[in-house]
This record gives C-alpha cells, sequence and structure tokens, in this order.
C-alpha cells in the first residue's frame, strides 16, 4: 500500500470539493469518453479538422455549465483542456479556431476560481483511471509522466497543514520539529515521484513528443501556460521553511506565475505567509541568541529536522536537474524554456538556494561555541 492509497481516500471525505477526487475522475458532464478516447489516434494523424469539429462538439451550452457543481466543472475543464493543449501542438490557436469555447472557459474559470484553462491538477490528478484516462498521445510514458504527479497530490495537500502549523511555532517548541518531521515524510513523495519518473519517462519522448502539448494557449489577451510538472506546488513546502523571507528574482518571478494556476486555498496560503519569517530564518535567530556551549536540546532537534527537510528538497532538486537538463539538452530539444515558462537555469538557481540554506542550517549546530568560564 502507498502513501497516496492512504491518503487520498481521506480527501475523498473533504468539504473542498477540488480534494474530491474521485468524484470529480468519474464526472463526465460533457459526455466526453468515447470522444476524447479517439484523441491519441487525431493527435498521431496531426487532424486539426477533426480536433476542431471535436472541440466545437465538446462546447456545453452555458445554461447547462451555469447548473454544474464545482466538481462537474472542474471535470468539464479537464475535458475541454485536453483539446485546447491538442490544437495548439498541431499549430492552432484553440480559441481563435473555436470561438465559442471563450465564454465557456471564462465560466469554468469563474464557477471554478481558477485559471480559463486545465492545469497540471485537471491532467493528473483529476484524471480518470483506466479506460478512461485522458492522454495526448496514449503512450506509456505519458500514463507513468501523469502517474509521478498524481502520487505526490496528497502528500503537498497534507504539507499544506503542517507547513501552517510550522509558520505558527517557533523553534524552542518541540511541535516545531514535529511539524517538520511531518513535513519531511510528506516531502518524500517529491523524491519518489521523480525517480519513477527517471525510471519510466525518456528524455526524448518528453521532449520530442509530449513537451509541444503543454504550449501556451491565448485567451482573450492573455497567455496561459499548458498543464506542466511545473505547477506542482512544491513551493507551498518552500514558503514557510525558507523562501518567504529570501528574495530571489528569478524564483519570485516563477512563482508568481506559478501560484496563478493553484486552487484558491493555496493560493489563499501563499498570500497569508508570503511576508512571513521563514522557518530558517527563525531557526538562525533563536541560535544567535545561545552562547552557552550546550545547545537547549529542542533546538538541536528542530535544527535537525529543518535540516532533513531541506535535505530531501534538495535530493529532489538534484535528481529532477538531472532528467530536465537531459530534456532540454541542444540535442534533444524543441523549446527554450520548460513548459512552466522558465528555462533550466532556475532549477539550478532553486537547487542552489535549497543547498544553501540545508548547509546554513547544517553549520549553524555545529559552529564552535565558547565554554563556560
Ligand atoms: C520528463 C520529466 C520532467 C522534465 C523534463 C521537467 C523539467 C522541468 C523544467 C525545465 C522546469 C523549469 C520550469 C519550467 O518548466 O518552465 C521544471 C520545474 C519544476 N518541475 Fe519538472 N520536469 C519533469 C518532471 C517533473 C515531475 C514528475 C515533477 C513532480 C512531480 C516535477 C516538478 C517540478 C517542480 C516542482 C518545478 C518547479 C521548480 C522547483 O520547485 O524546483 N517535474 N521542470
Amino acid at each position: 500500500m502507498t502513501l497516496y492509497d492512504l491518503v487520498a481516500p481521506c480527501l475523498d471525505t473533504c468539504a473542498e470539493p477540488r480534494y474530491r477526487i474521485t468524484e470529480i475522475r468519474d464526472a463526465d458532464p460533457l459526455g466526453a469518453d468515447a470522444l476524447l478516447a479517439a484523441l491519441p489516434a487525431m493527435n498521431r494523424d496531426a487532424d486539426v479538422p477533426a480536433l476542431t469539429v471535436a472541440l466545437r462538439a465538446l462546447v456545453p451550452d452555458l445554461d447547462r455549465v451555469a447548473e454544474w457543481c464545482v466538481i462537474e466543472a472542474l471535470a468539464a475543464m479537464r475535458d475541454l483542456g485536453m483539446l485546447l493543449g491538442s490544437l495548439k501542438r498541431h499549430g492552432a490557436q484553440p480559441v481563435a479556431a473555436v470561438p465559442e469555447v471563450l465564454p465557456v472557459l471564462e465560466e469554468l474559470a469563474r464557477r471554478t476560481d481558477m485559471v480559463p484553462r486545465d492545469t497540471v491538477h485537471h491532467y493528473t490528478t483529476w484524471n480518470p483511471l483506466g479506460r478512461r484516462q485522458r492522454m495526448y498521445t496514449g503512450h506509456e510514458m505519458e500514463a507513468h509522466l501523469q502517474e509521478a504527479v498524481r502520487m505526490v497530490f496528497p502528500s503537498l495537500v497534507a504539507a499544506l497543514d503542517t507547513c501552517g502549523q510550522l509558520a505558527r511555532l517557533e523553534p524552542y517548541d518541540p511541535g516545531f520539529a514535529l511539524a517538520l518531521d511531518r513535513t519531511a515524510q510528506h516531502v518524500q513523495a517529491m523524491v519518489d515521484s521523480i525517480d519513477f519518473t527517471i525510471d519510466n519517462v525518456s528524455p526524448s519522448y518528453f521532449a520530442r513528443t509530449l513537451r509541444p502539448y503543454f504550449e501556451e494557449i491565448d485567451v482573450a489577451g492573455h497567455s496561459y501556460l499548458g498543464p506542466a510538472a511545473a505547477q506542482v506546488p512544491l513551493w507551498l513546502v518552500d514558503l514557510t521553511v525558507w523562501q518567504c523571507d529570501r528574495p530571489h528574482p528569478g524564483y519570485d518571478a516563477f512563482l508568481a506565475e506559478s501560484v496563478e494556476y493553484s486552487l484558491p486555498s493555496w493560493r489563499a496560503f501563499h498570500a497569508a505567509h508570503r511576508g512571513g519569517v521563514s522557518a530558517v530564518s527563525k531557526l538562525s535567530a533563536a541560535l544567535s541568541w545561545e552562547t552557552v556551549h550546550r545547545l537547549p536540546p529542542e533546538l538541536v532537534a528542530s535544527a535537525h529536522s529543518l535540516a532533513r527537510v531541506l535535505r530531501i528538497l534538495k535530493t529532489f532538486r538534484a535528481r529532477h536537474i538531472g532528467i530536465a537538463r537531459k530534456a532540454y539538452s541542444d540535442d534533444l530539444r524543441l523549446y527554450d524554456e520548460g513548459s512552466g515558462g522558465a528555462p533550466v537555469a532556475l532549477l539550478r538557481s532553486v537547487l542552489d538556494l535549497t543547498r544553501d540554506n540545508e548547509t546554513l542550517v547544517r553549520q549553524a549546530t555545529q559552529r564552535p561555541r565558547p565554554t563556560a568560564a
């Protein structure tokens, strides 16, 4: 049994409709199952006329959209999104090709309080499994990449709680280390996910076949990114652990854009914590007050737990940059930037920042201290 199996059923009973994963997967408000089963064949043939007709056939009346609950609205956006990305991959701007989709995208965005196109969550977590699974290519490597992202969603939702607790605690409090230890368990899912990706998705398949489906599209004069894994909100963890008071122009700009693609409650979390004091800063301040030879045991425990979370974040990022570099190498890449709108160089900066913070925390507990007179 995986962590996902343990956590996902709890999410399903949650009041937040966006966490009711099974219901969203089961929903087919556009009656799109049969049509989307044919999508990989349309994409294989680069059949833009068929894709255009398919999108037009799925566009619902606004009256129907008005009757849907959030769960149905998310499922409808998921299914329209598969055609938006497919049309763009073959060179057509989908909203220009099928203008009647525009008010529907805008209404679905309003009903779900999300951007007016599909996101990584529509494409992975909210995507049905098995025969009804929506895919651009139908290739097993696409299914594996979807699975890799799907497996981290419950853990990141859980990390939101533990990081929220962390933000309310001080490093002298035993709860500080506990919140970090729980966060560490959740973040480990990111490492498992990237290991699974490295084992099951080749950089060339991603670069040459899948990446073009994640291109941005125009919606009412605004460009919206495709359902890229870069939208996976690892920033939810960074924020309270080290990032909220460590400005970095590149990462800050990337986050400002990524946050837009996340769930309303996550955006609220970002807004609530972005001006706060990070766990790394709280620990550094506490340690700077300690001049005695022996540090309080709670502080030592907090430092160790903080270093552990940062090490797991670093491990994810070190492995992730390996596959990203291959997929965006001169030999393979079709695009200079990732599907999240940033270059691989950003990954280097974020890895360095994560590593610097880990080193800072480790060294803080190891620095020589004056012995008592
Ligand atoms: C073939 C597989 C993958 C490649 C080539 C790849 C490539 C990239 C690239 C180039 C970026 C920079 C931003 C951008 O896309 O514009 C990025 C960011 C990111 N990707 Fe991936 N990625 C892959 C798989 C994954 C998976 C499976 C996950 C997580 C489940 C993931 C999570 C992230 C995150 C969280 C970021 C934001 C930067 C960070 O927090 O370090 N990626 N990825």
